[in-house]
């Protein structure tokens, strides 16, 4: 039954009240922020900005930061900004838009962004995205001109500050407010951006390191909690263990963390994780932990929980490790992109082909109009890596497959065999393996260094590796 609702016993609205609003405005003292970037990642977004402002030089830029995706009615997933906004400005500002004004000798860059409603403005108690009484106290725009040194204003005046020009838009674009911006979305500034990205300077190499040793050290919390998810919690504790420590060094995980035990191991994206831990399975552990300027690694071993590998997980685990050997032999500058993918493959398909698994010769696998091998692995065997997981994936055939890979290009090298459980065409031994070996390497002047090369490649390594960290738990 309805009760008729009149002004008293309605619940008041707090701006209503001009008494409240009164007095919410004085009283608050100015809460001492941190810097919101160091000086580090601010020259690093300023040579960002100076590449892009070279390869586009004379054209109007407008990149776009991006909102945070709706979950239902007032709730949002959490922000998180388009990699070509942060690679330009290394900001996390929900809304803001850098926008580079075409000059004589490159661009001269303003960025806008929402000013938070402070004390004094009824936003700062009723606006549940901007307001500071629901996020916390934020850096304003002078804070960000500090650490950026550029201009920085308030979004309400952008559209009056490009009214006059042309501009090439990236990012997150909202497509309906561009044509009020005199910009359109371009997907050549996106293929120039994805191109610059590719090549990494010593800032972004650095953070790239971090976030490999953070998530090594995240590899090792998850094999220490394996007891624990055999008895419960299966592979949800294990991804909830990863999740916590990308959490705590980083971000978070820097894409959705796959944890795949026993006939899960095979699902390439097996990011469900809701199944058991049991101890005569494999456990495929693909994590990378995103460091607080948003680089991320990616990285993949693939362990026996029982500590030991069976003859059958062994051998599977051989033919990857032989495969991922040949991959890392062709990484060297100069070299195709591609011919990491084409080492790789051949490794497989010699190896299948040995088991009798291949209904045609490997050269007839192995040829563009066979490919019977990649049944057991039709994904990719790796890609660049950066502020994304697929980086530079913006990019066209021939800026990425096609091109030869240059110094200080960072990728993975990730071949596997995915033998499902329900795959007849499997040897009844093998169905249900899955085994993935991923690496983070760092082109260098000579081939390559392999910056998660503190894991082992091989069987017997991994055996000793995951010991170790178990039994470091075990004294902790
Ligand atoms: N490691 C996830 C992926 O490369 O797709
Ligand atoms: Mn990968």
């Amino acid at each position: 039954m309805p009760v008729s609702i009149n002004k008293k016993n309605s619940i008041p609205r707090l701006a209503s009240s001009q008494p409240f609003v009164d007095f919410m405005a004085d009283g608050w003292l100015s809460p001492e922020l941190p810097a919101p970037i160091d000086a580090c990642a601010a020259s690093a977004a300023a040579l960002h900005r100076e590449k892009i402002s070279s390869a586009y030089s004379g054209r109007g830029i407008m990149v776009f930061a991006g909102t945070a995706p709706i979950r239902s009615n007032d709730c949002y997933y959490e922000f998180r900004a388009h990699s070509d906004f942060i690679y330009l400005t290394n900001a996390q500002i929900e809304s803001a838009v850098l926008v580079g004004h075409p000059t004589s000798d490159g661009h001269d860059f303003e960025l806008f962004m929402p000013v938070p409603y402070t004390p004094g403005s009824a936003g700062f108690f009723s606006n549940a995205i901007h307001g500071e009484l629901w996020v916390g106290p934020s850096h304003k725009p002078q804070d960000w001109r500090r650490a950026l040194g550029i201009p920085v204003r308030p979004l309400q005046d952008l559209e009056n500050a490009v009214r006059r020009g042309h501009f090439h838009a990236a990012g997150a674009t909202p497509i309906e407010q561009l044509s009020d911006l005199n910009a359109q979305s371009s997907t050549a500034l996106n293929r120039t951006l994805s191109q610059l990205r590719m090549v990494k300077d010593a800032w972004e190499v650095s953070e790239l390191r971090a976030s490999v040793d953070h998530t090594i050290d995240g590899f090792r919390q998850v094999l220490a909690e394996i007891p624990k998810a055999i008895v419960s919690g299966g592979e949800r504790w294990l991804q909830g263990t990863f999740d916590r420590a990308a959490r705590t060094y980083g971000n978070g995980p820097g894409y959705a963390t796959i944890i795949g035990a026993g006939i899960h191991a095979p699902t390439l994206h097996w990011t469900r994780c809701d199944g058991p831990v049991r101890e005569d399975q494999l456990l495929l552990l693909d994590m990378g932990v995103e460091e607080r300027s948003c680089y991320t690694a990616d990285i993949t071993r693939t362990f026996p929980i029982a500590g030991t590998f069976t003859s059958a997980q062994r051998q599977v685990h051989d033919l990857v490790e032989k495969s991922h050997r040949a991959g890392l032999a062709s990484l060297s500058p100069g070299k195709s992109f591609s011919d990491f993918h084409f080492a790789c493959m051949e490794k497989i398909a010699e190896g299948l082909h040995d088991w009798g698994m291949l209904p045609v010769s490997v050269d007839e696998a192995l040829s563009p109009t066979g490919q019977q091998h990649r049944r057991w692995l039709v994904c990719g065997v790796g890609h660049h890596l950066g502020l994304d997981v697929h980086d530079c994936s913006n990019s066209h055939y021939e800026d990425y497959q096609g091109a030869a890979l240059v110094e200080n290009m960072v990728l993975t090298v990730e071949p596997g065999l995915y033998f499902h459980a329900h795959d007849a065409m499997v040897p009844p031994e093998l169905r249900g393996l899955g085994v993935r070996i991923e690496d983070d390497l760092l082109i260098t002047a000579t081939g390559y260094e392999n910056l998660s090369g503190e894991l082992p490649l091989d069987a017997s390594g991994l055996e000793q590796w995951m010991h170790e960290a178990m039994n470091l738990a075990v004294r902790a």
